[in-house]
């Protein structure tokens, strides 16, 4: 896939609210010829970004698309993060991998769109243009690997919470480890990578998808029940709202989370644990476990009811089923 150039992104501001404009004023403004317009906006379709021609009006975007503001995320960031912002990237995880840490404080990595967003245990996150939220946070820990047991329920519940702040708050919940559900559908997902020594300073790379708008073509690959936030709400946010919404969140939890681990989180977790007391299959490596969820530890573990007695199960490469 292309870079999207100074003048695509132009073009994309220009065309951002669905309106109409015309060949000749899109032209204009990006000083280029009318010709050299068409070629751009057949472009933008590698985006996802669907658009139409009509003669005698012009051109413009079938959904108009909301873009994240950079210079007011920051201004909401304040100096609690470092904002990394990019139309396109690959991942927004493997660019907070790549950085030459340790870092000295959080760094956040927000983008528009993704050409390769990855999910956990090897998936593809799908990532079309400006539809979704789509960031990842990196961040210092002390204390090397052994600190970060239960991260990913401790952000869950972050992002949780941020949700429940909309109108009307949205009815969240857990699928340990890392989906964020309503209703039993995926509206969310978290992925923990990590840079760093065993045994020295560890930063942490959160990577976070929250689906905002996806249409079902956009969404076809996805092969568990979904939903996104458009859907469950009446009035959809902007996106950068919503970012910044979900970033404060998650910036006021992680210095909780190094000095006191997932055990400060715990009973948080307990009220949006999606799984209590349902009966799970639980594959981890080529261990199945079948039982009854019957909450998480301290360390983050699940804890399954088996005839054998009761399991403790970590995250990782773990998937979970309700049956
Ligand atoms: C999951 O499988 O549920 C985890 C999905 C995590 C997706 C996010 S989107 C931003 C960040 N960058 C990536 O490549 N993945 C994460």
């Amino acid at each position: 896939m292309s870079v999207l150039k100074e003048a695509d992104q132009q073009l994309i501001r220009l065309l951002a609210d669905g309106q109409f404009r015309s060949g000749s004023e899109l032209g204009e403004a990006l000083g280029i010829s009318r010709a050299a317009i068409w070629k751009r906006v057949q472009r933008l379709e590698e985006f996802g970004l669907a658009l139409e021609s009509v003669k005698g009006k012009g051109y413009r975007l079938a959904q108009p698309v909301d873009l994240i503001d950079p210079l007011s995320l920051q201004a909401t960031l304040g100096d609690r993060a470092q904002l990394h912002y990019q139309w396109v990237t690959d991942s927004t995880n493997a660019d907070a991998l790549a950085i030459e840490g340790p870092v000295s404080g959080p760094l956040v990595f927000v983008t528009e769109c993704q050409t390769a967003g990855r999910g956990r245990r090897g998936r593809q996150w799908q990532s079309p243009f400006a539809a979704n939220l789509y960031f990842s946070i990196r961040f210092p820990v002390s204390g090397g690997f052994a600190a970060l047991g239960g991260l990913s329920l401790a952000v869950g519940v972050a992002v949780a919470q941020a949700l429940q702040e909309l109108d009307p708050p949205l009815p969240v919940t857990l699928k340990w480890p890392n989906d964020l559900q309503i209703n039993g559908a995926k509206v969310g997902g978290v992925l923990i990578e990590l840079a760093g020594e065993m045994d020295g300073q560890v930063d942490v790379v959160i990577g976070v998808g929250v689906n905002g708008r996806m249409t079902g073509h956009q969404a076809r690959d996805i092969d568990q029940a979904w939903t996104d936030l458009a859907s469950e709400l009446a009035n959809m946010p902007p996106r950068t709202t919503l970012a910044a919404c979900v970033l404060s969140r998650l910036l006021e939890m992680l210095p909780h989370f190094s000095q006191h681990g997932f055990v400060a989180f715990q009973n948080d977790f307990d009220r949006y644990d999606a799984v209590r007391g349902k009966s799970v299959q639980v594959q981890s490596g080529d261990q199945m476990i079948l039982g009854r969820a019957v909450g998480v530890l301290a360390d983050g573990a699940l804890r399954v009811e088996t005839p054998d007695g009761v399991r403790e199960v970590y995250g990782g490469e773990v998937s979970l089923r309700v049956r």
